[in-house]
């Protein structure tokens, strides 16, 4: 049960005012360690504002709370503070899956009151802030109130005007490839519209990540910089005009901040989840378990077969049995299966109008292929790809799961491959078609509801979702656990298209930025190193093992075609050996969009997994295996870059193994070659 310690101190202190006016007000609180200090207040505006210390420095300026609304006069001046309360909570929580097993939810809290004065209505306002060691959260809560019922925000004025200079890692908010860009590295000041999280480095290297808790029946912020290092949120449009409508009373998403010292204290941070709502669905372990799996897909990506029926079709039920077999032998858990469904002919990134959700193509028997990898112990692991019509799909969404859900399937993939503001959603709801639509954006309010509804109807049929072009994740998979991963991200889709098209930063940068939201179904293991027409990865081979231990999901792929896994057997070994849930994650190594190495503990073994990913930068570093326990003696079997390897030139398929023995106390020198990256599975040594 949580604690919690009501009004541990009158927080509120009034200041005297020689004008006739409402009086100032100052409500703060810290965190438990004392060393980040919050201070709401409002300007002489009568703007509601608060401010953040840290270390004792200034680290948000005055940065002002508010609302604008299409309907009536704004909610960004004439606030009074008329109270607040503070409370204090400690206690440890257990994830179902995840990158740890138990986490800390340790804050101290301040609800600040607001009231507007008579010629602002006298509307009600009440900011819950949450001050943890690593971060703050608060989120507007609007009660019931006299001035009006319903709320139609245009935009949600909330700044963030950080204090000190420093580097920002940000992609753009609301541009056509949704999230699926390349991240840029520029001085705060020259960030422009940015999606969240964003990360930032200060001078006195303080790393910072602003992003969002909770998002749900609201749009997802964007941040735009105002000027200098002053940003505000702008919530994803929506075709009402307002950006959201929301009825009173309700609860806006958790607004976050993580801060930390260093990088590892940015990445081993759970702010986000610690403020989303505990499990809504139980012990869902009966039918979802963190797991590998392969599939029907790179041979598309790479355009060797076609999503359509025709002579290269992918999903056909042959080459599908060929993949439960290598699944069966090599210790996969699903296969994916792409294309498989009717309406996929022709121009796929077209309508969407056509996409059947039951309906298999006449090559593909769905009865007999499931029925098959049950015999094998094997799932099927469905795909829902939708163009971005929620509208066809949602028409069919209860259908296709019970369908899924009778023949044993209990993992979807989604897509919504659709340029931003392109998602067609049902209109008025009195007839379902091309003619009844309203367009939205991946991220605004009707897109977030839509991606709940999935989640909720899926887990009535037991089945669990992994999004792809998916709203940002902001840690519901502590209330979903179904809700196992999403895409979000530029994956290793890009590397197909195009040589080096992710560079050889893209998976250091996003160890630090997208995965700080959450899992990610990058689709690691292309060990063939190469895409479409042969163009390579930026990778060598030993940074495509250490993807495993960079990038966290709990479902992760081995997504090369099998005859290239099978050409890979030691490496293939590491794959089937790298567990997808965790007892506890570090990052030993690491800076961002530089180089990350990880130690994890595996959830259901003593062993412990080292390894990462490096950028075009060669570098050797010196891990400490100061993380095992003391006493104990570990066989490491490593996975390294050969000698001249880089991913320049044919180069990048040169990898080395070895073998030592290592104790806490003990470094291992590692060599981290361009565009390289490495793995090692420690066991414990048998006493004899
Ligand atoms: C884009 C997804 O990211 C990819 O994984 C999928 O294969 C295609 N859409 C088709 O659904
Ligand atoms: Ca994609």
């Amino acid at each position: 049960m949580p604690r919690l310690i009501p009004a541990l101190a009158a927080a509120l202190t009034f200041s005297a005012s020689l004008h006739a006016q409402p009086v100032p007000a100052t409500a703060t609180t810290a965190s438990p360690d004392g060393q980040i200090v919050l201070t709401v207040s409002t300007n002489n505006d009568q703007r509601a504002q608060w401010s953040l210390s840290y270390k004792g420095k200034l680290l948000v300026a005055p940065s002002m709370m508010g609302f604008i609304l299409t309907d009536g006069v704004n909610m960004t001046r004439g606030w009074t503070i008329t109270g607040s309360e503070t409370a204090a909570h400690d206690d440890t929580w257990e994830q179902p899956w995840g990158e740890r097993r138990y986490v800390r939810d340790h804050y101290r809290e301040l609800l600040v009151h607001f009231r507007q004065d008579k010629d602002h209505h006298e509307r009600l306002m009440n900011v819950r802030f949450r001050l943890f060691d690593n971060g703050i959260g608060f989120r507007y809560e609007m009660p019931v109130q006299a001035a009006f019922k319903t709320m139609h925000i245009a935009d949600e004025l909330t700044e963030f005007s950080i204090a000190p200079k420093g580097t920002a890692w940000w992609i753009t908010g609301g541009e056509w490839n949704r999230y699926e860009q390349v991240y840029q590295k520029t001085p705060i000041d020259a960030v422009a519209t940015a999606h969240t999280p964003i990360t930032m480095r200060l001078e006195d290297g303080t790393h910072l990540a602003i992003h969002e808790a909770a998002l749900v029946d609201y749009s997802a912020m964007w941040l735009k910089r105002e000027d200098g290092q002053t940003f505000r949120s702008t919530l994803a449009p929506s075709s009402h005009g307002a950006r959201v409508t929301r009825d009173l009373p309700f609860n806006t998403p958790w607004r976050t901040m993580r801060i930390a010292p260093d990088a590892a204290g940015l990445v081993e941070n759970d702010l986000e989840l610690n403020l989303n709502e505990p499990n809504k669905l139980g012990d869902i372990s009966g039918w979802f378990k963190p797991q590998k799996y392969i599939g029907i897909w790179w041979g598309m990506i790479k355009g060797d077969w076609t999503w359509a029926t025709g002579p290269r079709h992918g999903a056909t039920t042959e080459r599908t049995k060929q993949y439960i077999d290598f699944a069966a032998k090599n210790g996969f858990s699903g296969v994916l299966v792409e294309g498989w469904d009717k309406g996929w002919d022709g121009t796929w990134f077209g309508t969407g109008w056509d996409f059947s959700y039951t309906q298999p193509t006449p090559d593909f028997d769905l009865k007999a292929i499931t029925a098959y990898a049950a015999q094998k112990h094997v799932q099927l692991i469905g795909h829902h790809e939708t163009g971005g019509n929620i509208a066809n799909y949602e028409a069919q969404l209860d259908d296709a799961m019970k369908l899924y859900s009778g023949l044993g399937v209990h993992l979807v993939k989604t897509g919504y491959v659709a340029d931003a503001g392109g998602i067609q959603a049902p209109g008025d709801g009195s007839t379902v078609g091309p003619d009844n639509v309203r367009m939205e954006y991946h991220d605004g309010q009707r897109v977030v509801e839509h991606h709940l509804k999935v989640v909720e109807t899926a887990a009535k049929y037991h089945i669990a979702i992994d999004s792809h072009e998916p709203v940002k994740d902001t840690g519901l998979r502590r209330t979903y656990p179904n809700w196992v991963s999403r895409e979000g991200a530029r994956g290793m889709e890009y590397n197909a298209w195009g040589a080096f098209s992710n560079g050889p930063s893209h998976e250091p940068t996003l160890v630090y930025t997208r995965m700080l939201s959450g899992p990610m179904d990058f689709t690691p293991g292309i060990l063939s190193l190469e895409g479409h027409d042969h163009v390579p990865l930026a990778s060598t081979l030993a940074k495509q093992l250490g993807l495993y231990l960079a990038i966290y999901s709990p479902i992760q792929m081995a997504a090369d075609q099998i005859e290239n896994l099978a050409a890979h057997p030691k490496e293939l070994a590491f794959i089937r050996e790298v567990p997808a849930d965790w007892a506890q994650s570090h990052l030993i190594a690491g800076s961002v969009g530089e180089y990350a190495i990880f130690a994890r503990q595996d959830r259901n073994s003593p062993d412990w997994y080292v390894g990462g990913v490096n950028d075009a930068t060669a570098r050797t570093l010196d891990l400490s295996f100061d993380f095992l326990d003391a006493g104990k003696s570990y066989t490491a079997t490593i996975y390294k870059d050969g000698e001249g390897a880089t991913y320049l030139t044919d180069a990048r398929h040169r990898i080395a193994y070895d073998t030592r023995v290592v104790k806490k106390g003990d470094h291992l020198s590692l060599w981290l070659a361009p565009g390289g990256g490495a793995a090692l599975r420690l066991t414990p040594v048998l006493k004899k």
